[in-house]
């Protein structure tokens, strides 16, 4: 048999195994995988001795280009994918917004434009939904046929996105009659309103208050909430940005009781805290997302809810904004600061970091954290998210001893700071692979804007 690529003499490694082994690609798909394959069988040669050879990862929470608090994020289809792929990112799933009044295929129209020529990676959509009648019941059933498999809610954000428990509900019971997966942005909305408007009455208009006012009882009442109504409704449900550990307390009981429900972090929840408000001036700003950074101790929480499968998911919530013109949109009130912070290019080498050289669990628990578990809850395993013969070839190449500093001097997301300045890392990818074209080599973006697909994901069948 002829590859056109084979990557020789790395240690594989998925979400169960770890060998030392050769992959053999041909038109994009893994073909051969053994202990060694005949050399001059190959077009192109890749030499992975010394490192670990891991399916590409994918990020399932990301906002490209959307409009947000009057701006739109700084990252669009191309510059975030090309970020995503330096970081050893090949599939990301981003949101669709549903304006109010708007029809789904509207919502997933328009952001399939905004993809489309762009996107150096493969894509997704979740669709938002904001606006729940009749119509837009049926439509779910049809968009999870088209492979918008799963539909984000939002408990927070009064006004805007926010959805009452009604329409959640009658959202929950449509997924479940068509295979469709609930993604929850559960916070209080109502209550954290009632506490913003309180502080701003204060004079307290800095950005820290962003966080005060947000407090981690009203992320741990919506989490339960949410998990409630989708018992009721028969429906799995999957609570997105988990921050702190008294909503992870919530999907432990509703996990220990059986019951289909998961959630995800992000890497900001796990380096970052409370504290970064207080950086000096306005720069608190670059911290302003929802749900906000927590006090340190919920750090070593969601560690540990990692290792123990409480979270099955890593993403980043990548929502870019620059601290230059769009942060300061808020300069004087806490509430115009436009919400998200910028991550798609650290995730794998931030959890690799902290999670494997930091003890917490095994590099098998790492893939299954970035790479496999999002494939599985999100319908597109096993054409992606692992390593086997049949799968797309979404390879990272990724040096274990490999350090860096992450910093905005160096990264390549279109903004002008890093959440995660000064941190270094261990742990990078060296090349990386999508459908069998390398796309990242020696440092450096070799793929190609527009040549990533749009995936059409199967409906929602467990883990
Ligand atoms: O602050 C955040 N997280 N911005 C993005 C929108 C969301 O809620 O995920
Ligand atoms: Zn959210
Ligand atoms: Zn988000």
């Amino acid at each position: 048999m002829r590859f056109d690529t084979v990557i020789r003499n790395g240690t594989v490694v998925t979400a169960t195994d770890t060998y030392a082994g050769d992959i053999g690609i041909t038109n994009g798909t893994i073909t051969a995988m053994a202990q060694s394959l005949p050399a001059e069988a190959a077009g192109k040669s890749i030499d992975a001795a010394g490192m670990l050879v891991m399916p590409g990862g994918i990020d399932v929470h990301t906002h490209l280009d959307m409009p947000f608090g009057g701006t739109t994020s700084a990252d669009d289809f191309q510059s975030g994918t090309i970020a995503a792929a330096y970081g050893g990112t090949t599939t990301l799933i981003d949101f669709a917004i549903q304006q109010k009044g708007q029809s789904l295929r509207q919502a997933f129209d328009t952001w399939m434009k905004k993809a489309d020529q762009k996107a150096a990676i493969d894509y997704a959509f979740h669709c938002i939904i904001t606006d729940l009648g009749d119509a837009q019941m049926e439509e779910m059933g049809a968009l999870v046929g088209e492979g918008v498999s799963s539909f984000k809610l939002f408990m927070a954000y009064p006004g805007l996105l926010m959805v009452d428990d009604a329409t959640i509900f009658r959202a929950m019971s449509q997924a479940a009659k068509y295979g469709g997966l609930i993604c929850m942005h559960a916070e209080n909305g109502g209550a954290i309103d009632v506490i913003v408007r309180r502080a701003l009455g204060e004079g307290k208009r800095a950005p820290k208050y962003h966080a005060l006012t947000r407090p981690t009882t009203a992320e741990a009442e919506a989490t339960g909430r949410a998990i409630a109504l989708a018992e009721m409704a028969g429906a799995p449900v999957y609570i997105v940005h988990l921050s702190c550990n008294d909503a992870l307390e919530r999907v432990r009981e509703a996990r220990d009781r059986g019951l289909p429900a998961y959630a995800e972090t992000c890497p900001q929840y796990l380096f970052l805290s409370l504290e970064q408000m207080d950086a000096p001036g306005f720069e608190g700003a670059k911290y302003v997302f929802t749900p906000p950074l927590r006090e340190k101790w919920h750090q070593e929480k969601l560690w540990q809810g990692l290792a123990h499968d409480t979270l099955q998911v890593v993403s980043t919530d990548h929502c870019p904004f620059c601290y230059k013109e769009q942060k300061e949109l808020g300069k004087d009130d806490f509430t115009k600061i436009p919400n998200g912070g910028p991550g798609i290019e650290h995730r794998l080498s931030l959890l690799y970091t902290g999670g494997v050289h930091g003890g917490r669990f095994s590099p098998n628990r790492f893939v299954q954290l970035v790479a496999t578990a999002p494939a599985k809850l999100f319908g597109l395993f096993p054409r992606k998210g692992t390593l086997a013969v049949g799968s797309d070839a979404d390879v990272v190449v990724f040096d274990p001893n490999q350090e860096q500093t992450i910093s905005a001097a160096t990264h390549h997301m279109r903004v002008d700071y890093s959440m995660f300045e000064g941190i270094r890392v261990k742990g990078v990818p060296q090349s990386v692979l999508s459908r069998g074209k390398t796309i990242v080599e020696g440092g450096r973006f070799v793929g190609k804007a527009g040549s990533g697909e749009f995936l059409r994901r199967q409906p929602y069948s467990g883990i």
